[in-house]
């Protein structure tokens, strides 16, 4: 990418250019140097790893050192949570729709404007999975749409994609959680299995969780953020590549992160042209 263009990305996401401590090409080739050895079968450093809560919805293959779950977690496994919760196969986007909108499995319907449940182009190749709607995206019924829903677009805007065409966004939450508090567990296992229906439909090609309560849910782990950046995880039977990246309101209350969070999303792209590359 040349130095404007890659400058213009970065303005857009208010990451300072000058704040970069060694030249760009270099962050550029240790994230495609990465990206290689995450989607090369058996390339040194990879490992198989697994989920000790729930085997079944993630098989991580794993750049960096394996991951440690946590034997105990309080986060549902997409597993449990579609036990708990009982969704019945939905079969087309609409029916899932109107189901999510008239949901009442948690006891946040009482106190939601609207259930917001997805946007974006149904065909994507792309999946960005965030936490739970906020007071705007309440209000509008779409999910970020606030500040940190401007910051976000942004940051896809940055490697190509647009809510308007090649990317679809949801939240593991449908409904707010008031005063933004983190989702409880049984809030979660009432409503990732939503998630896992729209999963099933999009079938993307690649998969961004962004930020810790969207990564620990979909990789059902307990493993912190900066140990689940980095590296190519692989979500459901499809083995669908996922990597993981700050939450955008994160990076608003911590722009110095920004600049981390540009390397995370160019090891996507890299992730995603390697998986075009070998079609
Ligand atoms: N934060 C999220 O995780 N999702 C939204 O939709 C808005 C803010």
């Amino acid at each position: 990418m040349d130095t404007l263009r890659r400058n213009q990305y970065l303005q857009a996401m208010g990451v300072d250019v000058w704040v970069s401590r060694r030249p760009a090409a270099d962050v550029d080739r240790a994230g495609a140097a990465a990206a290689v050895e995450a989607v090369a079968p058996g390339a040194p450093g990879v490992s198989g790893g697994s989920a000790a809560r729930a085997p079944a919805a993630r098989s991580a293959v794993e750049t960096a050192p394996a991951v440690t779950v946590a034997a105990a977690s309080a986060v549902p496994s997409p597993t449990e949570a579609r036990a708990t919760a009982d969704v019945p196969t939905i079969t087309t986007w609409e029916s899932l729709r109107s189901e999510v909108l008239a949901c009442t499995k948690c006891p946040l319907h009482g106190s939601r404007t609207q259930g917001v449940f997805g946007v974006g182009n149904r065909e994507s190749q792309w999946l960005v999975v965030g936490e739970a709607p906020g007071a705007e995206e309440d209000r509008r019924g779409e999910p970020f749409v606030g500040r940190a829903g401007h910051l976000l677009d942004a940051m896809l805007k940055a490697i190509g994609l647009s809510r308007g065409r090649n990317v679809y966004i949801a939240n593991v939450l449908k409904s707010r959680p008031p005063g933004n508090r983190d989702p409880k567990p049984e809030e979660v296992a009432a409503c990732l299995p939503y998630l896992m229906r729209q999963i099933e439909l999009l079938r993307p090609r690649v998969m961004l969780a962004v930020g810790r309560i969207a990564a620990q849910n979909l990789l059902a782990t307990d493993a912190p953020l900066g140990r689940l950046r980095g590296k190519v995880h692989h979500f459901g039977e499809l083995n669908t590549p996922l990597i993981v990246t700050y939450h955008p309101a994160y990076l608003l209350r911590t722009p110095s992160d920004k600049r981390k969070a540009w390397e995370d999303l160019k090891f996507a792209r890299s992730v995603f042209q390697g998986l075009n590359a070998t079609l």
